[in-house]
């Protein structure tokens, strides 16, 4: 662009006029984009976010003239482009100086597999069966039986590498012309073409004009003179026409048709000589001139010695389906055999590394360039490290996607219709899979609006249909999909919609709600509905200690009393939050212990809640806990002080159940203390007084115990008269 435009630049100048000069910034990230109706059905698009207000500061620092990136955009270019460093600056906004780099030119690199094969080629597995389809359609095609090939499949799943290995062992006796479109070639005519002649006529990007028109002249007519007559079609599309055009007079389709049947008699006069490979990759994103082109030769080459091979994505057709000489190869994920020896080769086989590989691969699901992205990404976090054998370092549940992967997922969820897109987003959160009647609830769409976008979504291979009864059920065919689907909506539509789903499972399993207790916790977890939050996260965390999942229980009860401080501080509040704390402090004495800090914070907090709601059935328990607490931390002061009060309220309560506990609380307590108390605090009250005339079985416990702390004393005190004496006499 920068080139085009000093060029133009250039010519204004001559003509007298002033110059022209652009200064342009990059960024790359994520940015949310708002459409404003400006009126008369007209929309305008904002972009909001940080990643676009990174991009403007980027232009302004832009020397004139030329093109400055942020780090980020260098990293995904490397290749593609030539960079300048311009240094480290500081931006308003970014806490860290953020790598400015100026774009100096093209680089070497055009696909995306060329930049894979710089970072070394991941070893090849499994295409056994595409290969061999590929081996039998050249074979034909050596025997002068041309052949189209396509190889279709979703970004990602390997139909460069297929192209590419196939090319790699059918190197000799073949020659190999290569032609690249892009993603933004729809609009620049003939490019691939170009590309794919520069290759024939060995031009670079060194050559001038001059050199340019000896090489095509030369090899052209070192094939056939009587190509002569094709040369200024040649001249005329590869931007070489000298002075005067001598086709300046002709009529564009007349051009046009005559410079396409030029390179196709190139392309059949070549292949007299020897058999020809042409590939032709990513066709989804080629131009129509390059179209027309490719229907003539698969026209014109069943009788010829040619292997036209081309690939693109599902939403691209053709019109050659019918051709006898046509086979399609449609490429699917690698299944687990494959992907797992896809992960050896990329981070080895070690014991430990058996979570990181089962993770990978639920999350990308087969697809080879998703999993050598996660696991460079994993690299470049540094969450594994390569010393000798691979190593994780931290925790995998932070596993982010990368922005390459996500780039691939967002333009294809960006060119859904919007009505269908809105509702892949509005899927998205309601979670992995989801019931039909439950989408309904959500969107408040009927059927008949539904069902034809639904199934437009499971062509486009978004969603499909899980046998379910008695309601259809849906899900993401890919995880990462319906990830990256759920950040594209806007924070505010987002929890909207799942408190939509949180009262859609509500209604629709009212009699069932036990079994949905977590998606219920999810889904007011994350809307403006707190004291639903709070209740469901209750339940959840409540049932999972039920199942002794008390991780998890803890999770959802922290979370609850989160949420819960956000809300009005009241009585409803304490009691509501005080039933938390003590849920908390039953899963944190598995999780943690009863001696941990953790569990003290909960009791010490309960035990204030319980002063302001006024309640001493929890205060007992609570109590109870915090006496335990300091026993099994042997502070012994603290202990004792609770034993009693325990005793206190029990005898006030006259409930046997309560003193029981509180017999059991100082027992317990006199037997930790035996060994570091002097037996005179042990005995200092008489121990029948203490338990009055109730010989109960908990009184009875504490007797025993105090007997059993007393004869620890006494042995104690034995032993160390003994050692004393034996000490003396050593003397
Ligand atoms: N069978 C395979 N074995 C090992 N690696 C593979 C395999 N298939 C693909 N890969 C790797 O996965 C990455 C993506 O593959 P490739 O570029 O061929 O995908 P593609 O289908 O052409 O995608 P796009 O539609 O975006 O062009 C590449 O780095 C490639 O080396
Ligand atoms: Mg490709």
């Amino acid at each position: 662009m920068q080139e085009e435009m000093r060029r133009y630049s250039a010519k204004l100048r001559e003509a007298g006029n002033l110059p022209i000069e652009a200064r342009v910034g990059v960024n790359t990230g994520e940015a949310v984009v708002r459409s404003i109706a400006t009126g008369e059905g007209h929309a305008e698009y904002t972009p909001i976010g940080h990643s676009t207000s990174l991009a403007a500061r980027m232009q302004t620092l832009a020397p004139t003239g030329s093109t400055a990136v942020t780090d980020a955009t260098r990293k995904l270019c490397e290749g593609y482009f030539t960079f300048k460093p311009l240094g480290p600056t500081r931006v308003k906004g970014v806490h860290d100086p953020v790598n400015v780099h100026e774009v100096t030119g093209l680089g070497p690199l055009r696909t995306r597999l060329q930049r894979a094969a710089g970072r070394g080629f991941t070893k090849f597995v499994g295409r056994q069966a595409e290969m061999e389809a590929l081996a039998r359609a050249g074979a034909q095609a050596r025997a002068g039986r041309g052949q189209i090939v396509a190889a279709v499949a979703e970004p990602g799943v390997g139909k460069s590498r297929l192209f590419y290995e196939f090319k790699v062992k059918n190197q000799s006796g073949w020659m190999v012309l290569e032609a690249f479109s892009v993603s933004h070639g729809k609009a620049s005519a003939y490019l691939p073409v170009i590309d794919l002649l520069h290759g024939y006529f060995r031009i670079t990007g060194d050559d001038d004009s001059r050199m340019r028109r000896e090489k095509v002249m030369g090899r052209l007519l070192a094939l056939d003179r009587s190509l002569e007559d094709a040369l200024p079609y040649l001249f005329g599309l590869l931007g070489l026409v000298e002075d005067s055009d001598p086709l300046v007079q002709m009529g564009a389709q007349m051009r046009r048709r005559r410079t396409l049947d030029a390179i196709k008699r190139i392309v059949l006069r070549e292949s007299l000589n020897q058999p020809l490979m042409l590939m032709f990759e990513d066709l989804h994103w080629i131009d129509d001139e390059t179209q027309a082109l490719l229907n003539l030769l698969a026209d014109s080459i069943g009788t010829a010695k040619v292997l036209l091979m081309v690939n693109y994505r599902p939403q691209y057709t053709h019109s050659w389906g019918r051709k006898t000489y046509y086979t399609r190869l449609r490429l699917d994920p690698l299944g687990q055999e494959n992907a797992d020896e896809m992960l050896s080769a990329l981070v080895g086989d070690g014991p430990e590394l058996v979570p990181l590989r089962r993770l990978v691969l639920e999350r990308t699901e087969g697809n080879p360039f998703f999993i050598e992205e996660l696991v460079q990404a994993l690299f470049d976090e540094g969450v594994l490290i390569r010393n000798g054998a691979v190593k994780v370092t931290t925790s995998l549940s932070q596993l982010k996607i990368p922005p390459t992967v996500q780039a691939i997922l967002t333009s294809r969820i960006d060119r859904l219709p919007p009505d269908e897109k809105e509702l892949l987003q509005t899927l998205a959160v309601i979670g992995r899979e989801f019931p039909l009647g439950l989408i309904r609830a959500v969107t408040g769409s009927p059927d008949d609006r539904l069902e034809p976008m639904l199934s437009h979504l499971q062509l486009g291979e978004f969603v499909y249909e899980l046998p379910a009864f008695p309601d259809v059920e849906y899900t993401f065919k890919h995880a990462l999909t319906q990830e990256v689907a759920y950040n594209s909506v806007l924070m505010e539509r987002r929890k909207l919609l799942h408190e939509r789903a949180g009262e859609g499972i509500e209604a629709l399993f009212a009699e069932q709600l036990d079994d949905h207790l977590n998606e219920l916790a999810h889904h007011y977890g994350h809307s403006p509905n707190i004291v639903k939050a709070v209740k469901y996260l209750q339940l959840a965390g409540q049932q999972a200690a039920q199942r002794l999942a008390y991780d998890e229980a803890v999770s959802h009860l922290t979370s609850g009393l989160e949420l819960l401080a956000s809300l009005p501080d009241n009585p409803g509040r304490a009691r509501r939050e005080l039933e938390l704390q003590l849920s908390l402090v039953e899963s944190l004495r598995w999780t943690k212990s009863l001696g941990s800090p953790e569990t003290r914070r909960a009791l010490i907090r309960a035990r204030e809640l319980c002063g302001q709601v006024g309640e001493s059935t929890e205060l007992f328990a609570v109590l109870m806990g915090l006496q335990g607490h300091h026993q099994m931390r042997l502070d012994l002061e603290p202990a004792r002080e609770l034993g009693e009060q325990l005793l206190a309220l029990a005898e006030g309560a006259n409930e046997p159940a309560k003193l029981m506990f509180a017999h059991a609380a100082l027992g317990l307590f006199f037997l930790s203390a035996a060994s570091s108390l002097p037996p005179a605090t042990i005995s200092s009250r008489p121990v029948l007084a203490l338990i009055g005339g109730r010989a109960t079985l908990s009184s009875l416990f504490t007797l025993s115990t105090r007997a059993l702390a007393l004869g620890r004393c006494g042995r104690s005190v034995m032993r160390t008269r003994r050692l004393r004496g034996a000490a003396r006499r050593s003397l």
